[in-house]
């Protein structure tokens, strides 16, 4: 088959008002560069003209400004799923401007299959070379590839020189019920699929050629919190491994992204303790990067390379290295929860706050505005060998507590949290009835200023198997909406 060249307005001129656009890429990564652009400038055009013109727009996860920001600034996008971190497209969630379904990352493509979220009729994949048969090799995330590309009429293909990840991919994507059978990875890097995504020639549109690298990626510098948490997971999983709860020879890890998850991967950088592990886990920062070359990670599944463009450079020229060691895989496999429980996976992931129990809120500000979503946290919280939460104690200058009597927004229940982790220590919640979960989620987790507040709580609930007053367990919550901060909260007329 011989594809048509295409410029990036003329493949844009096959995406119309209504349309369902399913693309490639997972983060900053792998997603297409040069198509939406001339979308939202044709949603510009037909706006400008008094015609609608929106997008439902599908991924493996978020995207950057270029994608989820302007798209949303040419008000282009009509429904938006299942993860986001761009402020742009946050607001305008957040603004009811777009809907938006927050979704398991695992879930994406299987929803998609099953038709809960609607038509796709064209899929945009990033590539690196469409063979004559259809074979396409992704960039650098696996993401929903396969999935948009079965299911939508037209297939636009952005070739990418700028990247050469060629013999990363593992693409896998499980059957239907009734017909679903295992699926056969048993450790971190086995291989289960092919290299490539697999497409029908007579749906491809056309190549747009392109030479761009991915969005840079931007890092928080660690500060003294976020080092200090990263010290107590590492502290608390090498006494589980002296306690033989975790094997000697390791578990693998996920880790979860964030500033506080790029201190937890920093304290295993400097830990001794802990033998070379594998990761798996749905993106792949920097600093695994470098553990890979320290040696202390062996292998890394991922969906996704979320690397600086340093640092994919580097991988870019040592791929004879990296290529033994990094698998790419789809977000359906990357996040599955049969391999996760089967790897016996150690997973962290972070809390916006977590409450008296266990229950964590990773996704929504007060309990109303959506930060970025529940991402892959609960594919593995659920399903993890032991689910490790962690996060700073306060925020907003100590006017926040993470640790409240309630949380505002339920992601992660009791049941699928076993440790909390600040800068203060460990709450161990595995095997603890409610009071105890209490006790340590105060004594060792909640910062000092708000011991005494949380105790004094407690003292005005109703006791059951768990104890709370229903009419004081947001109070923490509205003292801040209404004064600014939360330490200001006063128990008496709910007493
Ligand atoms: N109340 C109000 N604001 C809060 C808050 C709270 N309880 N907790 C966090 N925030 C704010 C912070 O102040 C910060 O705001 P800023 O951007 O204005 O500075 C922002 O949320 C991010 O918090 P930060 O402490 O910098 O943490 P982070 O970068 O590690 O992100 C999450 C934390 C929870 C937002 C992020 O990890 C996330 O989106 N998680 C859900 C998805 C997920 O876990 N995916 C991983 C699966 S692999």
């Amino acid at each position: 088959m011989n594809y048509r060249i295409l410029t990036p307005q003329e493949a844009a001129c096959y995406i119309n008002d209504g349309d369902g656009v399913g693309i490639s890429g997972f983060t900053l990564s792998g997603t297409p560069k040069a198509v939406l652009p001339e979308v939202a400038r044709r949603a510009e055009e037909a706006h400008a003209a008094g015609k609608p013109f929106k997008i439902n727009l599908y991924s493996g996860a978020s995207t950057g400004d270029a994608i989820d920001g302007m798209l949303t600034r040419a008000n282009a996008i009509n429904f938006r799923a299942p993860f986001i971190s761009n402020p742009t497209v946050r607001n305008a969630i957040n603004g009811r401007e777009i809907t938006y379904t927050d979704l398991h990352l695992s879930l994406m493509a299987q929803d998609l299959r099953y038709g809960y979220l609607g038509k796709v009729d064209v899929a945009i994949l990033e590539a690196i070379d469409i063979t004559p048969d259809g074979k396409v090799y992704l960039t650098t995330a696996g993401g929903i590839g396969q999935t948009v590309a079965n299911l939508a009429d037209r297939i636009i293909i952005e070739r990418n020189t700028y990247h050469h990840t060629m013999g990363l991919h593992d693409v896998y994507e499980p059957l239907d019920p009734p017909r679903r059978c295992e699926i056969p990875i048993y450790k971190a890097s086995d291989r289960v699929g092919k290299p490539y995504v697999q497409v029908d020639p007579k749906k491809v549109i056309g190549i747009v050629e392109v030479h761009q690298p991915n969005e840079q990626v931007v890092f928080k510098e660690l500060d003294p919190v976020t080092s200090k948490i990263g010290e107590n997971v590492v502290n608390f999983i090498l006494s589980d491994m002296k306690r033989g709860i975790i094997p000697a020879s390791g578990l693998p890890i996920q880790s979860g992204i964030g500033n506080v998850a790029n201190a937890v991967l920093k304290g295993l950088e400097d830990c001794n303790g802990i033998p070379p592990l594998d990761l798996y886990s749905e993106v792949l920062q920097d600093s695994v990067i470098k553990l890979m070359e320290l040696g202390r990670v062996k292998a890394g599944s991922t969906c996704s390379l979320s690397l600086s463009q340093e640092c994919l450079k580097h991988v870019y020229d040592n791929l004879d290295f990296f290529r033994d060691r990094l698998i790419l895989r789809p977000s359906e496999i990357s996040n599955h929860p049969e391999i996760i429980r089967r790897l016996g996976i150690i997973a962290m992931n972070t809390a916006i706050e977590v409450d008296l129990y266990g229950c964590v809120n990773s996704s929504h500000i007060c309990g109303t505005r959506l930060m970025n979503g529940i991402g892959g946290s609960g594919d593995f919280a659920r399903n993890a060998f032991v689910s490790i939460f962690t996060c700073p104690s306060t925020q907003k200058d100590g006017m926040i507590s993470s640790i409240v009597p309630m949380v505002t927004h339920a992601d992660h229940t009791e049941h699928d949290v076993r440790v909390v982790v600040t800068e203060w220590g460990v709450a161990d919640l595995r095997g603890k009835g409610p009071d105890e979960r209490a006790r340590l989620l105060i004594e060792n987790c909640a910062h000092p200023d708000y011991r005494n507040l949380l105790w004094d709580y407690l003292k005005i609930t109703k006791k059951g198997h768990v104890s709370h007053n229903v009419a004081a367990a947001l109070a923490m919550h509205a003292t801040f909406e209404r004064e600014g901060d939360m330490r200001k909260t006063c128990w008496e007329k709910f007493a």
